[in-house]
């Protein structure tokens, strides 16, 4: 559950080398800080494992997890692709340095403009139903063109993220896919991807073998029934990590052996695919443990239940608000000191969700103390808000030993920099 980059010290977290106390006071709280190493370390563990068994594949990173130009230019270093859900995640992969082919744009209910922006980027587009295609269409003939399937069933830790099946607003079930790529034939295009992506967090190893084989399945009938051949056939993410201590570690070896053997016995019995590249687009398993949320205690307040008030809320991190989802909560300065209360710990937001964590055996805390939220890497900071008139966090990366701000914190005056006010709604003062 802890990654490697935390440390504790004579009761003092260290963030691979820095002590979290020192870099709340150069960078100040609520902070994201994340560790280069261990997101190099996450990316290799899983690439090599997939393309140590079949070369014909590709890794994109799914930059809604974490859209910091520093990670993605990490990622980018060491040969990842960039799997962007919007225009301004292909503008920032393309700043990172990604290269458009190696770019999947994967939107879901996309304007026009967004088709349009998607086209002109030379990314491949994913489309997540089959009349998406006559709008894309209009923009012009793209070389090769994928769409989203909803295999009829997914899996998730928590119920908001399952993202396939009778309920899922993603992707197309398999009599609609066939009459998008049919349509898409029509139309002239001859390269073709298919993706699904049908949940998040999941740690069950037998999950994947399982739906890819399921959505092999549907790959199948569709190259046989149209004479089709897929140039890639992407499984999506789902990669699930540990947060809680009963939680083990997805065995990613065993995983990817599995998904492999599916997806090359499937190609080998249906015969009609081609030889697709398998494509993966994991974002937690790559960044989740890597980062680390320090926060402030504010105020500690006894009442029928004591809380422990941080200046790190729902707006900082959503996922437990947004799941119920289970973050680490540690006393980072404290770390050896006995756990005397017993603390729902929460944020400043007006909101009676803005619980970080319930029931927590915390030691004494007062104002000042540092508490570090864990596995906050992905879904973190991307999540975070502006509610309650709160500024965004500040986001710093360990670097060889070097701690570097790469996002400075927002500011009260951000506030009132986009905003403009009618001079009409002053005439009562006129
Ligand atoms: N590809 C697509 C098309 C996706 O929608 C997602 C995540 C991924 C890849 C990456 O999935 P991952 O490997 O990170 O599981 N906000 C939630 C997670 C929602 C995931 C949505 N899609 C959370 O905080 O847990």
């Amino acid at each position: 559950m802890f990654a490697d980059c935390i440390e504790n010290r004579k009761g003092k977290m260290f963030i691979d080398g820095i002590a979290a106390e020192e870099l709340a006071s150069m960078f100040g709280t609520p902070l994201y800080a994340y560790s280069e190493r261990r997101i190099r370390e996450n990316y290799r563990r899983i690439h090599s494992a997939f393309y140590r068994r079949r070369k014909n594949f590709r890794l994109n990173f799914a930059v809604k997890s974490n859209n910091n130009l520093t990670t993605l230019s990490i990622l980018r270093s060491e040969g990842a692709g960039a799997d962007c859900s919007c225009p301004a995640e292909i503008m920032l992969a393309r700043m990172a340095g990604f290269e458009s082919s190696r770019m999947l744009y994967s939107g879901n209910y996309n304007t026009d403009e967004e088709l349009s922006y998607g086209f002109d980027s030379g990314a491949i587009i994913n489309l997540d139903d089959g009349p998406l295609l006559e709008r894309l269409l209009r923009f012009g003939r793209p070389g090769v063109v994928s769409f989203r399937i909803n295999p009829g069933t997914g899996k998730g830790k928590y119920e908001g993220l399952v993202t396939a099946g009778p309920d899922a607003k993603f992707g197309m079930m398999e009599e609609e896919a066939m009459r998008a790529y049919r349509r898409a034939k029509e139309a002239g295009i001859r390269r073709f991807g298919l993706h699904m992506m049908s949940g998040s967090n999941v740690l069950d190893p037998e999950y994947f073998p399982a739906i890819t084989e399921r959505l092999m399945d549907i790959a199948g009938r569709i190259s046989s029934g149209l004479g089709i051949e897929f140039e890639f056939i992407d499984i999506g993410g789902g990669f699930g990590v540990p947060y809680q201590e009963e939680e083990s570690e997805l065995p990613i070896d065993e995983v990817a052996q599995m998904v492999v053997a599916k997806f090359e016995e499937r190609i080998a019995s249906t015969r009609t695919m081609g030889d697709p590249a398998l494509f993966i687009e994991p974002g937690r398993y790559i960044v989740c443990d890597a980062g680390v949320l320090l926060a402030s205690v504010t105020h500690v307040k006894k009442a029928v239940k004591n809380f422990v008030g941080c200046d790190a809320g729902m707006n900082t991190l959503l996922r437990p608000a947004l799941y119920g989802a289970y973050h680490e909560i540690l006393p980072a300065g404290k770390m050896d000191e006995a756990k005397t209360i017993v603390a729902n710990v929460t944020g400043q937001i007006c909101e009676n969700t803005d619980i970080m964590g319930r029931d927590r055996k915390l030691p004494d805390l007062a104002p000042g103390d540092l508490l570090a939220f864990l596995n906050v890497g992905a879904y973190g900071y991307s999540m975070a808000s502006n509610y309650n008139t709160r500024t965004m966090p500040a986001e710093a990366f360990i670097i060889g030993g070097k701690a570097y701000l790469t996002r400075e914190r927002e500011t009260m005056t951000d506030f009132v920099r986009r905003q403009i006010v009618p001079p009409a709604v002053m005439r009562d003062e006129q």
